[in-house]
C-alpha cells in the first residue's frame, strides 16, 4: 500500500487545453460532447430529466429495498458537483439511487479513478445538471436487487466489480456509497481478487474490450494462429494499453508497444514481445520495430493526438507506402490530423455499446470472466487513496497533476 502525496510534477506529455476538450469531444460524441456552462441548465438531456425527477420522486416515496441498512438509511454520502468551478462537496445526504427492474444496488468499496472524472469537471463537459456525481467503476457488494433480478445469481453480500459506460445517468456513477447497474453488466470479483484489484478492471476492460470486438474480436473462435498478425499499441504502460495487450495475446497477436523503459518488465509481464523505450525519439523507435517486424496490422494509441499521428507513421514506415494490405488504427484519446492513407482503417471506440446493446454486453462479462478463470486476463497493480470520499479528491489531484505510471489509482471508501 502507497500513501500518496499531491506532487505538481507536470507529466510531458500530458494532454492539454485545447487539445484535451478536442479529446473530450472525441470522446463524448455530439450531441453528449456539449459544453455546458449554467449552474441551472435550460438545455439538460431528456435522460438527466428523468434522473432528476426520480430523485426527486425517491425522497417522497418509500421503496420495497431488500438491505436493512437501506430501509434505515434513505441517504447516502457521494462526492458531489455543486458547480464546475466551486470544489468538491462531500455530502452526507445525497440521496440513494432508485432501482430500476433489472438493477441491483452496489455498495461501494473502491472505486477506480479515470482521467475523465477530473477533465469533466475542469474542462466542463459531460456534466449535464447539477448536483452532479461522477465515477465511473468500482469494486463491492450486492446490497438489493430490483423486481426483475434473480437474486440468486447475484445474491446479497456477492462480491462485484462494475462499470458505467452510462455517462448521463448519475445513478450508475460510482463516487457515492451506493450505485444501481444493471445486473445483466456485473462481474463476480474473483476470490483471489481483492476489492482493489476489483476497482482497477472496469474501464480498461471495457475500453479494451470494445476496441476489440470493432475489430471483429470477441470470442474464443476468434483466436489466430499465434503471432501470425502485429499490434502496434503505443503508451504501454497506460491501464487501458496493460488490459489491451493481454486480449490481445488472447487473441494470437504478436504485440509490440512504446513505454518507458522502466516500465518495461512489467509491461512484458502481461504478455508483451517488444517493448521501445518512448524517450528514443521516432528514427530509432522505427529503426528498432522495423528490425522486429514485418508488418503492422493493428495499431492502439492510448497517449495523445502527438502520438496518434506518430503511430500513423510508424505503420506507414513499417508496412511500406505501396503496402496492399489493410491496417486497422484506433487513437483512443485524439484522432490524427493528418490524412489517413487508404490502406489505413481507422476506427473510434463507442464505449457506450457496453450498456447500450445489452446482449453484446452481457457476452463480454461472460466471455471476460472466463478469461480471468483461466487466467489469461489479470488486473493490474494500483496505488490506493483512503480517506473515503476524501481520497477520491486527493487521487484525482495527484492523477491530473502528475499522471499515474504503468498503475490505476484507487480509492477506498
Ligand atoms: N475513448 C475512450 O472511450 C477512452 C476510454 C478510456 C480512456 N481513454 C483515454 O485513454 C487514455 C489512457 O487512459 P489510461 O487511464 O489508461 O491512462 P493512464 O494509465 O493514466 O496512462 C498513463 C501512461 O501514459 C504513458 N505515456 C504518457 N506519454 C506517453 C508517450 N508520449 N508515449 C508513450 N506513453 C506515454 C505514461 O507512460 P510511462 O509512465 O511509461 O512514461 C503512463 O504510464 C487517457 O487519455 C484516457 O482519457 C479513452
Amino acid at each position: 500500500m502507497v500513501t500518496a502525496t499531491t506532487t505538481s510534477i507536470i507529466s510531458e506529455d500530458r494532454t492539454r487545453g485545447a487539445d484535451i476538450l478536442k479529446k473530450a469531444k472525441d470522446e463524448f460524441p455530439t450531441p453528449e460532447s456539449t459544453v455546458v456552462k449554467k449552474r441551472r441548465l435550460s438545455s439538460v438531456s431528456s435522460d438527466s430529466e428523468v434522473v432528476e425527477k426520480s430523485f426527486k420522486k425517491q425522497q417522497k416515496k418509500s421503496l420495497n429495498l431488500s438491505a436493512p441498512l437501506l430501509e434505515r438509511s434513505r441517504s447516502q454520502s457521494a462526492l458531489v458537483i455543486t458547480h464546475f468551478d466551486d470544489p468538491y462537496d462531500l455530502n452526507k445526504e445525497h440521496p440513494y439511487p432508485e432501482l430500476r427492474p433489472y438493477e441491483v444496488l452496489i455498495k461501494n468499496k473502491v472505486v477506480g479513478l479515470n482521467h475523465v472524472d477530473w477533465k469533466a469537471k475542469k474542462f466542463k463537459f459531460a456534466i449535464y445538471s447539477f448536483p452532479w456525481v461522477n465515477g465511473r467503476e468500482s469494486s463491492g457488494v450486492v446490497v438489493s436487487h430490483g423486481t426483475k433480478v434473480d437474486d440468486t445469481k447475484l445474491p446479497v453480500n456477492q462480491r462485484v466489480f462494475i462499470v458505467s459506460t452510462s455517462y448521463r445517468d448519475i445513478r450508475t456513477s460510482t463516487f457515492q456509497e451506493y450505485t444501481a447497474i444493471d445486473s445483466r453488466l456485473v462481474w463476480k470479483l474473483p476470490g483471489s481478487f481483492s476489492f482493489e484489484n476489483g476497482a482497477t478492471i472496469g474501464v480498461g476492460l471495457v475500453t479494451s474490450g470494445m476496441a476489440f470486438h470493432s475489430w471483429g474480436y470477441a470470442s474464443s473462435n476468434d483466436r489466430i494462429e499465434k503471432n501470425s498478425k502485429t499490434m502496434l499499441i503505443w503508451g504501454g504502460s497506460s491501464v487501458v494499453a496493460l488490459y489491451a495487450m493481454q486480449f490481445a495475446k488472447y487473441f494470437g497477436f504478436k504485440v509490440v508497444s512504446i513505454a518507458s523503459e522502466k516500465n518495461a518488465e512489467y509491461i512484458k509481464s502481461f504478455g508483451c514481445d517488444l517493448v521501445v523505450d518512448r524517450h528514443l525519439g521516432f528514427e530509432k523507435i522505427e529503426e528498432i520495430i522495423h528490425s522486429e517486424v514485418k508488418h503492422i496490422d493493428y495499431a492502439l494509441d492510448c497517449v495523445s493526438r502527438e502520438t496518434s499521428e506518430l503511430s500513423l507513421k510508424l505503420i506507414q514506415k513499417v508496412n511500406g507506402e505501396d503496402d496492399d494490405s489493410k491496417s486497422y488504427f484506433i487513437p483512443l484519446v485524439a484522432k490524427p490530423k493528418a490524412e489517413i492513407p487508404k490502406n489505413v482503417q481507422m476506427e473510434e471506440v463507442f464505449i457506450k455499446k457496453f450498456h447500450e446493446d445489452i446482449k453484446l454486453g452481457e457476452e463480454f462479462v461472460n466471455f471476460s470472466t472466463s478469461l480471468f478463470e483461466n487466467g489469461n486476463l489479470k488486473p493490474v497493480r494500483h496505488r490506493t487513496f483512503h480517506g473515503g470520499l476524501k481520497g477520491i479528491v486527493d487521487g484525482l489531484l495527484q492523477l491530473e497533476e502528475k499522471g499515474a505510471s504503468a498503475e490505476k489509482y484507487v480509492a477506498s471508501f
